[in-house]
C-alpha cells in the first residue's frame, strides 16, 4: 500500500464538520437529557429548558426574538413550511409565487409542485451579476402575489441579494417575503429585521452543527399552517417530538458561528482571493462565476474552458481534494448548472464549474497544494480531449 493521501476538504457549502464542541455536548443529551421535551417531570423540563437555552442562541445569530423560531429538520423543510404555508393561508386571493432563477431545488422544486396544483409562478433572472435585480420584481409583483423567496447568498456562486430593497417592495404589493438563508447564516451578518423578510430558513450543518436540523425565523404575526399535523409541539408549528440533541447542537454551532462569524470570514476570504488568484494565473482558459458581485467569503466558482467538470472533480478527488460541481450529471449527460445558465452564460461555461467552497479548517497550505496540483491536472484532461483552449 502507498502513502495515505493527504486529504483536503474544499466543500464546506455541502457541509461542514461538526465543531468538537457541539458534538460533546450533543452527546451529553442523547445519553443523559433523553426526557421527553413535552413531558411533566424533571427530565421532560430539563429537556424543555435545553431547547430554550437552543433556541435563545440561535435567534441572536439572526438578530430575532427566540419566540419566533421554530426548529425543523432542515433547510429543505424549512424552505417548505415556508412557500407551503405561504401558498395555503393566502391561496383563496393570492395564487401567484415568486422566487429567483438561482434558488436551491428545496424552493424551485416546491415551486414546481405547487404549479402542479394552480399555483401560478415567476421566476426572476438574474444576468451575469447573479443578482436579481429590484426592477425586474418590481415588474413582475402583482395583486395576487403572495410570497416572494430569494435566496440571501447563492450555494454555488456565493452571490449576496440585495434582500431589504426586494422585501420592500414584495412589502409593498403585499406579499410575505422569505429568504433562505441556509449559505449566508454563519458566514455573514443576518440580520432578520435588517434584512425585513417575514420568513428566514437557516439549516445548523452548513456551520459545523450536525446534519438533520434547521430552524425557520416566521415574524410574529405572519400564521402559517403546518405542513405535518400532529402534537402542538414549536407552538403547534411543527408537529413531532423534538430532535433535543440536534437542537442543542444547532445552538452550540449557532454561539460558535456568532462570535467567530468576522474573525473567520476575514480569514477566508484571503485565502478565497489567493486562491482564484493563483488559479487564474497558473491555469489559462479560467473564469470567475459572479466575481464582481457581492459575495460570502468563503466561495469561489471557476469555470475550466475545455474541461468537463465532473472529470476534473475525479481527478482532483484522486490527489485527496474534495470539491463540487454546479451541474450534476443525469442520465448520462451533463446538466449545465441551473444557476450558471440562468446568468445567461454558454455551455463551455455552464458545464465546466468547479465549485471550492473553504472552511475553518482550511490553511494557506492546502490553497497553495491546489493552486501547484491544478495546471497540471488540467492540462492532461485538455490534451486527453485534444481540444485547444479558447482565447
Ligand atoms: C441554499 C440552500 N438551501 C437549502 C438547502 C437544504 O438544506 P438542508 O440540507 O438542511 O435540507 C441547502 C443545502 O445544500 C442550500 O444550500
Amino acid at each position: 500500500m502507498g502513502p495515505a493521501v493527504q486529504r483536503i476538504y474544499f466543500d464546506h457549502n455541502a457541509t461542514t464538520p461538526v465543531h468538537p464542541a457541539v458534538a460533546e455536548r450533543m452527546a451529553a443529551v442523547l445519553t443523559e437529557d433523553f426526557g421527553n421535551p413535552s413531558s411533566i417531570h424533571h427530565f421532560g423540563q430539563r429537556s424543555k429548558a435545553l431547547i430554550d437555552q437552543a433556541r435563545s442562541a440561535v435567534a441572536a445569530l439572526i438578530g430575532a426574538d427566540p419566540s419566533e423560531i421554530t426548529f425543523t429538520s432542515g433547510g429543505t423543510e424549512s424552505d417548505n413550511l415556508a412557500i407551503r404555508g405561504a401558498a395555503e393561508s393566502l391561496e383563496k386571493t393570492r395564487r401567484h409565487l415568486i422566487a429567483s432563477a438561482i434558488e436551491h431545488e428545496a424552493v424551485l422544486n416546491t415551486l414546481k409542485a405547487l404549479a402542479r396544483r394552480g399555483a401560478l409562478t415567476t421566476l426572476l433572472p438574474v444576468g451575469e451579476s447573479g443578482i436579481v435585480s429590484p426592477d425586474a420584481l418590481a415588474a413582475a409583483l402583482t395583486e395576487e402575489t403572495a410570497l416572494v423567496s430569494v435566496m440571501h447568498a447563492n450555494n454555488e456562486i456565493g452571490t449576496i441579494q440585495p434582500i431589504s430593497e426586494l422585501s420592500t417592495l414584495a412589502k409593498a404589493r403585499g406579499a410575505l417575503m422569505h429568504s433562505d438563508a441556509v449559505q449566508s447564516a454563519g458566514k455573514i451578518p443576518v440580520d432578520v429585521k435588517a434584512l425585513g423578510v417575514d420568513l428566514l430558513s437557516i439549516s445548523a450543518h452548513k456551520f459545523h452543527g450536525p446534519k438533520g436540523i434547521g430552524a425557520i425565523w416566521i415574524r410574529r404575526g405572519v400564521r402559517l399552517p403546518p405542513i405535518a399535523t400532529g402534537g402542538k409541539q414549536e407552538r403547534g408549528r411543527r408537529a413531532g417530538t423534538e430532535n433535543v440533541a440536534g437542537i442543542v447542537g444547532m445552538g452550540v454551532a449557532a454561539e460558535i458561528a456568532r462570535t467567530k462569524m468576522v474573525e473567520d470570514g476575514a480569514r477566508l476570504s484571503s485565502l478565497r482571493d489567493r486562491l482564484e488568484d493563483g488559479i487564474l494565473r497558473a491555469v489559462p482558459g479560467t473564469v470567475v462565476n459572479g466575481v464582481r458581485s457581492p459575495r460570502v467569503p468563503n466561495t469561489t466558482n471557476i469555470s475550466f474552458d475545455r474541461v468537463e467538470a465532473e472529470s476534473l472533480l475525479i481527478a482532483l478527488d484522486l490527489e485527496g481534494i474534495a470539491v463540487s460541481t454546479g451541474s450534476a450529471c443525469s442520465s448520462g449527460t451533463l446538466e449545465p448548472s441551473h444557476v450558471l445558465k440562468a446568468m445567461g452564460f454558454p455551455p463551455h461555461r455552464t458545464q465546466n464549474s468547479i465549485r471550492f467552497s473553504l472552511g475553518t479548517s482550511n490553511s494557506q497550505a492546502d490553497v497553495d497544494h491546489v493552486i501547484a496540483v491544478l495546471p497540471g491536472l488540467v492540462e492532461k484532461l485538455r490534451h486527453l480531449t485534444r481540444t485547444p483552449v479558447r482565447a
